[in-house]
């Protein structure tokens, strides 16, 4: 493990950040006197004082690049956006085309932005990049089957940044959440955490020289039982 990014005084940039857990990163950065570029599809959208913000769709690699000239000084990567949409399982014949959709958004869309402002942070003197990830990393149900697997892959590309960017100190954090009480979540009745909160969690992590976050008792819960004779993915819990 490298040294421990430094909050005060970094450069933050949030994609996803007009609403939900983009807004509260982006919000909770501000707070903490940072330099926030608030990065959205639609930057007309970003309502929040004292933030700067920026055109990032990140499917686009050119829109990528054209925020990257504006936005050289950056040393923290928040890849935040994503998208969740429902199958009717996975022999829904919709499955590989809303697959790939959600793939190019949660998967590649984390890797073009990776790709492109990981050299930027390790060229400013290094940082960090905080990817959102999900307790769907390490489980899955039939209706989510192919969002659970855009987080998995996530999680799977983390790994291998944080070894090629931890030389150039650049720490890279995984961040795994159950619920959280934003638009994705709307209409499912389970216990869900609030964005500042999970946003305010692997804020701390991060500070504290972790690699990963696990930013409730759901994602703690669901990684404990990885190693036991009855994973949690074997037998997960409907939701409504
Ligand atoms: N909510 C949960 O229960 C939960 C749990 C664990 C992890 N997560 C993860 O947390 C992250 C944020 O999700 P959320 O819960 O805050 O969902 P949300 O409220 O639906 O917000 C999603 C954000 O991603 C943006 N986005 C979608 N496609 C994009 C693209 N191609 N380029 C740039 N921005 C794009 C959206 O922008 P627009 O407004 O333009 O659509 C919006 O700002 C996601 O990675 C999600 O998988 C969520």
């Amino acid at each position: 493990m490298g040294q421990a990014m430094r909050i005060q005084g970094s450069v933050a940039l949030v994609t996803g950040s007009n609403r939900g857990l983009g807004l509260a990163f982006a919000e909770e950065l501000r707070n903490r006197g940072v330099k926030v570029y608030a990065a959205a599809r639609n930057p007309d959208s970003i309502d929040l004082p004292g933030v700067v913000p920026v055109r990032l769709d990140v499917t686009d690699a050119a829109v990528i690049q054209e925020a990257a000239d504006r936005c050289g000084d950056v040393t923290l990567l928040v890849n935040n956006a994503g998208i969740g949409t429902v199958n009717e399982g996975t022999l829904d014949p919709a499955f590989i085309d809303s697959s790939r959709e959600m793939f190019e958004t949660n998967f590649y869309g984390m890797v073009r932005v990776s790709q492109v402002f990981g050299p930027i942070i390790a060229q400013n003197g290094g940082g960090a990049i905080i990817n959102v990830l999900s307790d769907a990393t390490w489980f899955s149900r039939p209706i989510v089957a192919s969002y659970s697997a855009t987080k998995s892959a996530a999680w799977s590309f983390t790994n291998a940044l944080r070894l090629d960017l931890r030389g150039e100190g650049v720490q890279v954090v995984g961040l795994h959440a159950g619920f959280i009480d934003t638009d994705l979540a709307r209409g499912i009745d389970a216990e869900k955490s609030r964005p500042r909160d999970v946003a305010a969690t692997a804020l701390e992590g991060l500070e504290n020289g972790k690699e990963e976050v696990l930013a409730d008792e759901q994602s703690r819960l669901v990684k404990s039982t990885l190693s036991t004779d009855r994973g949690y993915y074997l037998d997960p819990p409907d939701i409504v």
